[in-house]
């Protein structure tokens, strides 16, 4: 059989918790299944600022481009933040998408109905929901060039940052909206701020041409105010939602806090390289931070980690009943009233990160 490469980026904060409750599950799937992953490990953020004085090295950017997926817990966190922005733990994050090419972010927010009620809406707003943000995740406002902060001879400062997008970068990503559209109620609702920015006005255009080549797919626009609104207003107007790089990101946790808590959403990054497989290489992670008032006490949330293990699978190795096997198995855990603190409702048992992991791995081992 095929044996994937898969580079661990445990990180910062509750990155190494949550990513070794996602290992264990890993281990798990491989004796069930009689699989076996090779799993490296390295440095990244603020561990590796600590150990190398930069977030990520070449020695570790070249272990990724090795690797047939990437698996990373959360970077950052208040000891780092005073650094220059150019060698911040985020850094590492954002060299990791453009250096490995993935564009394309998807990020499903689904509501498990057993945990409606741990949401801030009402049940019959959110009951049923199942969105998919598609974020673009190599351009726009994130890399624009020119950006930075200068000094003016006046003595006060200007800081830049440039929206940019090109018709090829706005092509690739709807086209990945589109086929993932096709696979679940074939709406795409395209996200921009063409009344005003004119980088988004040509994402408008190029969205609409693309489109004629999907015309089983139902297209609208929207703007991301609107969006914004919307999303809290009747969110179940929405299959898959593909926006700019910052507006996926606001959107995406907009979206996440709809299922109750962001600790439960996992994301894939994907681009155009393949493994051996013909299947993408992606970057697959939590959609939350490194949550550092939490780190080290044994109380975050370890699905969001344990479902990007599910989307590696399924994704970048066609592992298609061993993900379905991890999200079936987080639900029976769910459903059996086991809660992680971020997600505890009346009458449910509250677990440590450790404890849930086991949960889920007893789950999986049935
Ligand atoms: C995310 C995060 C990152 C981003 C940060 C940590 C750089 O918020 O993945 O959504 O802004 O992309
Ligand atoms: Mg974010």
């Amino acid at each position: 059989m095929n044996k994937y490469k898969i580079l661990v980026l445990a990180g910062d904060g509750i990155g190494p918790e949550i990513v070794g409750e996602a290992l264990k599950v890993l281990k798990a799937v491989e004796r069930k299944y009689n699989l076996y992953f090779e799993t490296r490990v390295a440095l990244v953020g603020g561990a590796s600022i600590d150990k190398y004085g930069i977030p990520l090295t070449d020695e570790t950017l070249k272990l990724a481009k090795e690797s047939d997926a990437v698996l990373l817990g959360a970077v950052g966190g208040p000891k780092w933040e005073n650094l220059d922005y150019s060698i911040r733990p985020e850094r590492a994050l954002l060299a990791l998408r453009k250096e490995l090419g993935l564009f394309a972010n998807l990020r499903p927010a689904k509501i498990y109905p057993v945990l409606a009620d741990a949401s801030t809406l009402k049940r019959e707003v959110i009951d049923g929901v199942d969105i998919m943000v598609i974020r673009e995740l190599t351009g726009g406002l994130y890399f624009g060039m020119p950006k930075g902060v200068e000094k003016l001879p006046d003595g006060t400062e200007r800081g830049i940052n440039t929206m940019v997008y090109t018709t090829p970068e706005i092509e690739r990503i709807a086209k990945v909206a589109f086929e993932v559209a096709r696979k679940r109620r074939k709406r795409v609702t395209s996200v921009d701020k063409a009344n005003v920015l004119e980088t988004t006005e040509l994402w408008r255009k190029v969205v609409t041409e693309v489109h004629k080549d999907y015309p089983d797919i139902e297209l609208s626009h929207m703007y991301v105010d609107n969006c914004a609104m919307q999303l809290v207003r009747n969110p179940k107007q929405f299959d898959v939602i593909v926006t700019e790089n910052m507006f996926g990101d606001i959107l995406s946790d907009e979206a996440a806090i709809l299922t109750g808590s962001i600790g439960m959403l996992p994301s894939a990054s994907l681009g155009q390289r393949v493994n051996k497989v013909g299947l993408p290489i992606g970057m697959y992670e939590p959609i939350h931070g490194s949550a550092p008032d939490i780190a080290g006490k044994d109380i975050a949330n370890p699905i969001a980690t344990i479902l990007s293990v599910a989307m590696m699978l399924r994704f970048s190795f066609n592992l298609t009943k061993e993900a379905d096997d991890i999200e079936r198995s987080v639900e029976n855990v769910l459903n059996k009233g086991y809660r992680t603190t971020d997600i505890k409702q009346e009458g449910t048992k509250v677990l440590g990160c450790k404890e849930m992991g086991d949960a889920i791995v007893r789950e999986i081992e049935g």
